[in-house]
């Protein structure tokens, strides 16, 4: 082969590899965006393998990037959002409300949420209705069952469409903690005698408190906890939970997941039934042992929930601290308690 020629078959092969490799890149390049993958989900997908068992889980627990062509860049590292037995923990940034909206929609549910504000505490409902007329299941059917022993504070606050209050007078009582525990027994009863036909989920919520951020459908499930705003970054030890072996409401060092709160906690109707029902007999045999756990119906709960798992945990999203505070993780504040001074507006200290 002359000089010449030789040169024109190289150059050929150079021309063929170059095509080919231009070829594969533009194919892999489709076929990345079609199945939603960039480089950088690609490299945070298989990165991990590549690296030492201990922070492969810390990582897996954190929660990975969870990506496929239809979520994108749904999912969150900074933080969990799934627990061990594979319930979400709803954050910002884990769902789609407009995916989510649109599936609750054809379904023509009826959110039933009560509210208990006696003595004082009915201060606190004007902010709590308002706040959750602009915020709370929106374009959802609330049934509000209000629990006051003066009816005639319940402010008149404009409910918008598909959205119903039904007030029940109760008798005051001489302590708060009688009436936080109270409320179980209450629900229980309304639960079976009055909801049954009347609506598909219930939250239980503090009357202390106001929204600032959506809460809506995306918090529905068959048993739902939030997860307590002090505590969700806390080691176990930590938690408040009631550790005297006397009360039904104790939990041994070495037990539980998480440290939920009391002033908001929901679900189907039958979950909540039992959750209520069982906790109000957890309480009577507590009375009956001359007991009473460390932060009342709240001890109860968290012993509940450590034996009837939860199926979906809220973040503290949907119940912080108060407004005022802040949290790297906590992204959307939708619910708050609301700062009072509990020697001004409780019956005892
Ligand atoms: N509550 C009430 N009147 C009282 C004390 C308590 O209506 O005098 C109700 C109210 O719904 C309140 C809930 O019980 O949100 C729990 O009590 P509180 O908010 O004081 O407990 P905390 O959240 O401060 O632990
Ligand atoms: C407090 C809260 C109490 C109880 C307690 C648990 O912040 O006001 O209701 O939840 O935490 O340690
Ligand atoms: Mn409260």
């Amino acid at each position: 082969m002359t000089m010449r020629l030789r040169q024109i078959f190289y150059f050929f092969l150079l021309g063929m590899f170059v095509g080919l490799s231009l070829s594969g890149l533009i194919y892999w390049v489709i076929t990345s965006i079609w199945f939603g993958l960039t480089i950088t989900s690609w490299y945070e997908l298989d990165t991990p393998k590549l690296e030492a068992d201990g922070l492969l889980q810390h990582k897996t627990t954190q929660g990975r990037v969870v990506r496929n062509h239809l979520t994108g860049n749904l999912g969150r590292t900074d933080v969990a959002s799934v627990t061990q037995w594979l319930a979400p923990i709803v954050w910002e940034g884990t769902f789609d409300s407009t995916v989510i909206d649109s599936i609750y929609k054809q379904q023509n549910i009826t959110v039933a949420t009560t509210v208990f504000a006696l003595g004082k505490y009915t201060r606190f409902l004007k902010d709590f209705l308002e706040s959750a007329e602009e915020h709370y299941f929106v374009g959802f059917r609330v049934h509000y069952y209000l629990f006051t022993d003066q009816p005639e504070e319940v402010p008149n606050v404009k409910l918008g469409q598909e959205r119903y209050l039904t007030v029940k007078k109760l008798p005051s009582m001489n302590r708060w903690q009688d009436i936080s525990m109270s409320r179980m027994g209450i629900l229980e009863k309304l639960i079976k005698d009055e909801l049954a036909s009347e609506a598909d989920y219930i939250f239980c919520l503090d009357v202390d408190t106001k929204f600032h951020g959506r809460w809506s459908v995306e918090s529905l499930g068959r048993l739902v906890g939030v997860i307590h705003p002090w505590f969700f970054d806390a080691p176990r030890f930590i938690f408040t939970y009631e550790r005297r072996p006397e009360s039904q409401a104790y939990i041994p060092a070495e037990e539980g997941d998480y440290y939920f709160t009391g002033a908001a906690f929901g679900g189907s109707l039958e979950d909540v039934h039992h959750l209520t029902k069982t906790c109000r007999e957890q309480m009577n045999i507590d009375i009956a042992n001359s007991i009473e756990a460390i932060w009342h119906e709240e001890s109860h709960l968290n012993k509940y929930f450590l034996h009837n798992k939860p199926s979906k945990l809220l973040s503290p999203e949907y119940l912080w601290r108060d407004i005022s505070m802040s949290s790297g993780y906590v992204k959307i504040i939708r619910f708050s308690h609301v700062a009072k001074n509990n020697a001004e507006v409780r019956p005892n200290l």
